[in-house]
């Protein structure tokens, strides 16, 4: 049976119940879907209990971006939680997490203003605070994020380095369809044709490996651009190679670890995929 908290005051007494008991903590925005499960799986998996929240975060969306619109469907997201064999739900409204007066901030500094962070600049800000709060709030033993963020995981991972929590972060493959396209919750805004075109972009991106075998970094990126730009999306934000830990630019193709990461615009939507080189 699923409990659904929702104040505080009873997330706090279902914690002290569950004390000495491993904690598999599965942060989300709700909408859920075959990507979020995947990550409650592997939570399932490696824990005794899970607990999950569903919050979408306004401090994390800038005032042009989706807040308002982004999906909500809180009733079939709990029966999908409670199908999977969920524990716990943690659904707190807007208010519960940012009373009045609330005015802290959690930022995280050198990764948070790259890619995703120069297009979104106070995007991470948000992020690292709510899933500070969320730990605080839990205190889980092992939180699961999604490498379909993968920047966010990236971010999350330095907090908790930097900050001392007591929470092992466990990055979790992306879950595709099979075009290959990474599910998304903002896939749903997607029109057919746009979806057509939705599905070439981790087609595009899985070129990337062969030709860092005889090509420049410049140029690989450089193709994947116009590949992307004949493909037909609307906008490139980024499609770049970088170091898969810190996200910097690439010194030695032959030392590091490496990512390909991308941002794309289909109309109003924007869309990130990323995958290992
Ligand atoms: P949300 O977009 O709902 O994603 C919740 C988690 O699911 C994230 O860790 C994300 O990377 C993961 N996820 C989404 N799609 C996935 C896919 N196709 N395969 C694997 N994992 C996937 O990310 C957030 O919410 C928020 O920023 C949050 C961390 C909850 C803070 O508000």
């Amino acid at each position: 049976m699923l409990t659904v908290l929702k104040s505080l005051e009873t997330l706090w007494l279902w914690r002290e119940q569950h004390e000495g008991k491993d904690i598999g903590f599965v942060p989300t925005m709700g909408a859920l879907h075959a990507g979020h499960l995947s990550l409650i799986e592997k939570a399932k998996s490696e824990n005794d209990i899970v607990i999950v929240s569903i919050f979408v975060n306004p401090i994390q969306f800038a005032p042009n971006e989706d807040y308002d619109s982004y999906p909500r469907p809180l009733t079939k997201d709990r029966e999908k939680l409670d199908n999977v064999g969920v524990n716990a739900l943690w659904a707190p409204n807007a208010l519960e997490m940012y009373p009045e007066g609330f005015e802290t901030a959690i930022s995280v500094g050198g990764i948070t203003k790259l890619l995703e962070g120069s297009y979104r600049p106070h995007h991470f800000d948000g992020v690292t605070t709510v899933v500070n709060k969320l730990f605080n709030q839990i205190r889980p033993t092992r939180a699961y994020f999604g490498e379909k963020d993968y920047q966010q995981l990236q971010v999350i991972s330095k907090m908790v380095k930097d900050m001392d929590i007591n929470t092992k972060v466990i990055g979790c493959p992306i879950h595709r369809d099979k075009s290959g396209l990474a599910l998304s919750s903002r896939n749903a805004y997607l029109s057919r044709d746009q979806l057509d075109i939705a599905r070439r972009l981790n087609s595009v991106l899985k070129s990337a490996p062969d030709w860092m075998r005889t090509m420049e970094i410049a140029e690989v990126e450089k193709k994947l651009e116009d590949i992307l730009v004949q493909a037909d999306f609307d906008k490139i934000d980024y499609v770049v190679i970088r170091n898969a830990e810190t996200l910097k630019p690439v010194k030695n193709k032959h030392e590091e670890k490496m990512r390909v990461l991308a941002a794309v615009w289909l109309g109003k939507t924007r869309l990130i995929d990323n995958m290992g080189i």
